[in-house]
C-alpha cells in the first residue's frame, strides 16, 4: 500500500478527510448528546494545532486528500481555528477547505475565517421557530445561528449549506417552511435521516424521518425534479426546486445509503483514524506522532487504517452494533 492514496479492498479512495477539532459543543442537540452534556476528552489527549495541521499536510500531500472539513462537537469553540485554517490553506496542494458548524459565533468569526482561507460553511439548523429550537438543543440560541448565516453569506463563505434534521412529532412539519427560508436568502438545504449517533442511544428506526417522507412534505409544496448535475459519490440526492437552479437535497443515510461510493476518512479530536462514521474501531496516530514517528510511517498506518474499511454500515441488519463514541466525538 505504500505510496499510494487512501484505498480500500472494495476500490473506494478516500479523498475528503473529516477532522473534529473538539467533542465539546455549545448546544446539546437531543439526537446527538444528552441535556447534561458529556464527559470530555482531557485536555492531553486532544491533538494540538500544531499536530493537526502536519495530519492534515500528510493527508493532502502523500495520501491523495483534496478537500478538508473541519467539525466537532463545535468547530468554533477551538481556539486555533483559525491559525489550523491558514496553515491548512497554505500547503501545497491546498485542500478544499469547508466548515461544518451549528453557527454560534459564527457572526464574529466568519469574515476572519475567509481571510485565513475558509471556502464554505455548512450550518446546522432544525427549526425557525425559538420554542422548538430549545427543545431540540436545550439552549435559546436560534437568533445567533439566523446572524451566522447571514454572516456567512456577507463574508462570502459560500454556497452556504444548512443540514436539517427532522424529528417526528417536533419539527417533521416544517420541510416545506424551511426550503421556503433557504430559498429566499440563497442557503442550500439539505434533510439529513436521523442516524444512530446519539449518545444516549435512543434512536429508534421507526421513529425516523425517512428520505421518502421528507420527499413527499416537500412534494406538497414545491415541484421537485432530479437534479441532472448530480455529482456521483455525493451524498445528498439532490433535486431543483421548481425547475431550478436553486436546488434541494436528501441525505438518505440509513434507508438510501451510499457507501459504496464513500470517499471520506475522519480524524478524531484525540488523533484517531475512523474508516467510517459507523466503524466499531480506530487506529491510533497520536501515538506515533507523539513518539517521534516519520511522515512515512504515519501515513502508511493511515493507508491501513482504510484498507480495512467494511462495505456498508449496515445499521439495517440486525447484528448492527451502534459506535461507542458518539457524532460529537466523532465529526459529522
Ligand atoms: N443523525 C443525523 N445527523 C446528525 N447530526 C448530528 N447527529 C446526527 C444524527 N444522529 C448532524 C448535525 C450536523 C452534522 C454534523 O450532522 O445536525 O449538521
Ligand atoms: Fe452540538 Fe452538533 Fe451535537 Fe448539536 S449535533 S449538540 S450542534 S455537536
Amino acid at each position: 500500500m505504500t505510496g499510494t492514496g487512501l484505498l480500500d479492498r472494495y476500490g473506494r479512495r478516500a479523498v475528503d478527510l473529516r477532522v473534529s477539532l473538539t467533542d465539546r459543543c455549545n448546544l446539546r442537540c437531543s439526537y446527538c448528546m444528552p441535556p447534561e452534556g458529556l464527559p470530555w476528552l482531557p485536555k492531553a489527549e486532544i491533538l494540538t494545532d500544531e499536530e493537526i495541521v502536519r495530519l492534515v499536510r500528510i493527508a493532502v500531500t502523500l495520501l491523495g486528500v483534496t478537500e478538508v472539513r473541519f467539525t466537532g462537537g463545535e468547530p468554533l469553540l477551538r481556539p486555533g481555528l483559525s491559525a489550523i485554517v491558514t496553515a491548512c490553506a497554505q500547503l501545497a496542494n491546498r485542500p478544499k477547505l469547508s466548515l461544518t458548524t451549528n453557527g454560534i459565533g459564527l457572526e464574529r468569526l466568519a469574515s476572519g475565517l475567509k481571510t485565513a482561507g475558509l471556502d464554505r460553511v455548512n450550518v446546522s439548523l432544525d427549526t425557525l421557530d425559538a420554542q422548538r429550537f430549545h427543545e431540540i438543543t436545550h439552549r435559546d440560541r436560534l437568533p445567533d445561528v439566523l446572524r451566522g448565516l447571514t454572516a456567512a453569506v456577507d463574508a462570502g463563505l459560500t454556497p452556504v449549506k444548512i443540514n436539517t434534521v427532522l424529528l417526528r412529532g417536533v419539527n417533521d412539519d416544517e420541510a416545506p417552511a424551511l426550503l421556503t427560508f433557504a430559498l429566499k436568502h440563497g442557503y442550500e438545504l439539505r434533510f439529513i435521516e436521523q442516524m444512530p449517533l446519539d449518545a444516549q442511544h435512543g434512536w429508534n428506526r421507526s421513529e425516523m424521518i425517512t428520505a421518502e417522507e421528507i420527499l413527499a412534505a416537500l412534494n406538497t409544496s414545491f415541484d421537485l425534479s432530479p437534479d441532472p448535475a448530480e455529482r456521483a459519490g455525493a451524498p445528498a440526492e439532490t433535486w431543483l426546486v421548481n425547475g431550478g437552479p436553486a436546488k434541494v437535497g436528501v441525505i438518505g443515510s440509513v434507508t438510501r445509503p451510499f457507501c459504496g461510493d464513500c470517499d471520506r476518512t475522519r480524524l478524531t479530536a484525540d488523533g484517531q483514524i475512523r474508516n467510517c462514521l459507523f466503524a466499531t474501531g480506530e487506529t491510533d496516530l497520536r501515538g506515533l506522532l507523539r513518539s517521534g514517528a516519520p511522515d512515512e510511517a504515519i501515513a502508511d498506518r493511515w493507508r491501513e487504517a482504510m484498507w480495512g474499511k467494511l462495505p456498508g454500515h449496515g445499521i439495517d441488519n440486525p447484528e448492527f452494533l451502534q459506535p461507542a463514541r458518539p457524532m460529537s466525538a466523532i465529526g459529522g
